[in-house]
């Protein structure tokens, strides 16, 4: 069998992750939802991109991922998928995609992957996501689980907070953990939960934990790439930390653009197209 366009040799796949945690090697993870960002992200060597239904905060402007579609994670899919060369490719499911029966996960996470070319999938939830996660490994589909903080749980939690701060909730969070791994899970994001909680679960656990405000003892950290790159209005979360102000370089070319076709110095004529002199010299003749 001959494959017209064979991955880089570096394509990082499963068997990279796993071994990454096994040689206690940090790696990276980013969300993108369009080509150009995620070409930009694949390039600077990040090892995994997230297509998260964060798209629903920071692209649709829904204030949360509770609207956040199939439809609207599959489109933003093909587009990352196309621009990633090395980098895991994995989609979120959205809200209300895995919640209804088995059989209907396993459709939508098969279209992820078969029409949008996901490498892996992400749900949220601790135990009660165990069958989910053993049926959709089952069908050969790699699986990334997601506790602590579960977004598309807001309006139950009643907003965005630390996750297993007493003691109780901690050894919950850690029994979910362990539980999730069984299932086969190959990775899970915590978010927003104890950095001491978050250890004991790194080092309890056999496959990898993706970090988001859960302290530096994760196998991998994962930021919303708009956060970092200061492309988000309002405060952000206290375990981002902004390394750009993309915001003010976009808002500083947009004036000045802006500026230069008010006084008349945008665009010049190298910027334009003219005619040659004796195409120029008939349009006159045909005129007088
Ligand atoms: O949707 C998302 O971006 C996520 C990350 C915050 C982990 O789930």
């Amino acid at each position: 069998m001959a494959y017209l366009q064979p991955d880089k040799p570096e394509k990082v796949y499963l068997p990279a992750i796993l071994a990454a945690k096994e040689k206690g090697e940090k790696l990276v993870c980013l969300t993108a939802y369009d080509y150009p960002t995620a070409r930009i992200v694949d390039e600077a060597g990040v090892d995994m991109i997230l297509v998260g239904d964060s798209i629903g905060n920071v692209i649709h402007g829904y204030g949360n991922t509770i609207p956040v579609s199939l439809e609207e994670i599959l489109s933003a899919l093909i587009a990352v998928k196309r621009a990633t060369e090395r980098a895991m490719v994995i989609a979120d499911m959205p809200y209300g995609t895995y919640h209804v029966s088995d059989a209907e996960t396993v459709r939508n996470a098969l279209k992820l992957m078969k029409y949008g070319g996901a490498e892996a999938v992400k749900l949220e939830g601790g135990r009660n996501r165990v069958k989910l996660v053993k049926r959709l490994v089952d069908e050969e589909i790699p699986v990334v689980a997601h506790i602590g903080l579960t977004p598309q749980s807001v309006y139950k939690l009643g907003g965005y907070r630390v996750q297993g701060r007493t003691a109780e909730q901690a050894k919950r969070l850690i029994e979910d953990a362990k539980l999730l791994e069984e299932a086969g899970a190959f990775a899970i994001v915590l978010e927003l939960v104890p950095r001491e909680v978050a250890e004991i679960i790194t080092k309890e656990l056999e496959i990898s934990t993706i970090g988001i405000g859960a302290g530096a003892e994760c196998d991998i950290q994962v930021l919303v790439l708009h956060d970092l790159i200061g492309m988000t209005f309002g405060r952000l979360p206290r375990f981002v930390r902004q390394y750009a102000d993309i915001r003010d370089v976009m808002t500083g070319a947009i004036q000045n653009w802006s500026n230069d076709v008010k006084s008349g110095a945008y665009p010049n004529d190298s910027e334009s197209y003219g005619l040659t002199a004796d195409v120029l010299a008939e349009i006159n003749k045909a005129d007088e």
